[in-house]
C-alpha cells in the first residue's frame, strides 16, 4: 500500500482550524526532530480526538502538521505509515511522490485531495513538491504496519 483513501467521514468545521498560521499561535510546537522552519506538530482539540475515537481508536493521538516548504525525499523518521486529513494544500499543484531505493525511479504520485481521510506508506522514499504557502494536515502516526 502506497495510498489509500478510508471510509472516515469528514471532520465537523467547528472542531479544526484551517489556517496554518493560527495553529502556529495557538497549539505549541511538540515534534523536536527537525528544525521548526521545516516542519511543526501541535496537539488538537479533546472534541476532535472524541470525534476520531470511533474510527480510529479509544487510543488514538491526532496532530496538526505544519509542513513549511517542500519536503525533499526522505522515509519518515520512527513510523511506518500515517493517517492523514488535509486542511489546507498550501499550493495549487502539490504532489507528494514515491520512490524506489534509488530515490530518483518514481513508483507512484498523487496530488491529495483536502478533506480527505487516507492512508500513505511513510516507510519507503517519498518527497512533496510544489508548496508555496504552509500546509496544514492533521495526522495520525502507525508505528507497525505497512
Ligand atoms: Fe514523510
Amino acid at each position: 500500500m502506497i495510498y489509500s483513501e478510508l471510509n472516515i467521514p469528514q471532520v465537523p468545521k467547528s472542531l479544526v482550524c484551517c489556517d496554518p498560521n493560527e495553529v502556529r499561535q495557538q497549539y505549541p510546537n511538540i515534534w523536536r526532530e527537525v528544525p521548526t522552519t521545516v516542519y511543526t506538530q501541535h496537539v488538537v482539540s479533546d472534541e476532535l480526538t472524541n470525534f476520531l475515537k470511533p474510527y480510529l481508536g479509544d487510543d488514538v493521538v491526532v496532530r496538526y502538521q505544519v509542513i513549511e516548504k517542500d519536503i525533499p525525499i526522505h522515509c519518515d523518521y520512527g513510523r511506518t505509515s500515517a493517517i492523514n486529513y488535509l486542511l489546507y494544500e498550501g499550493g495549487d499543484e502539490v504532489i507528494t511522490r514515491w520512490y524506489e531505493n534509488d530515490k530518483t525511479t518514481q513508483k507512484y504520485q498523487m496530488r491529495i485531495p483536502k478533506f480527505k481521510w487516507h492512508k500513505i506508506n511513510t516507510s519507503i522514499y517519498h518527497g512533496v513538491h510544489g508548496i508555496n504557502d504552509k500546509r496544514l494536515a492533521l495526522t495520525v502516526s502507525l508505528y507497525n504496519d505497512v
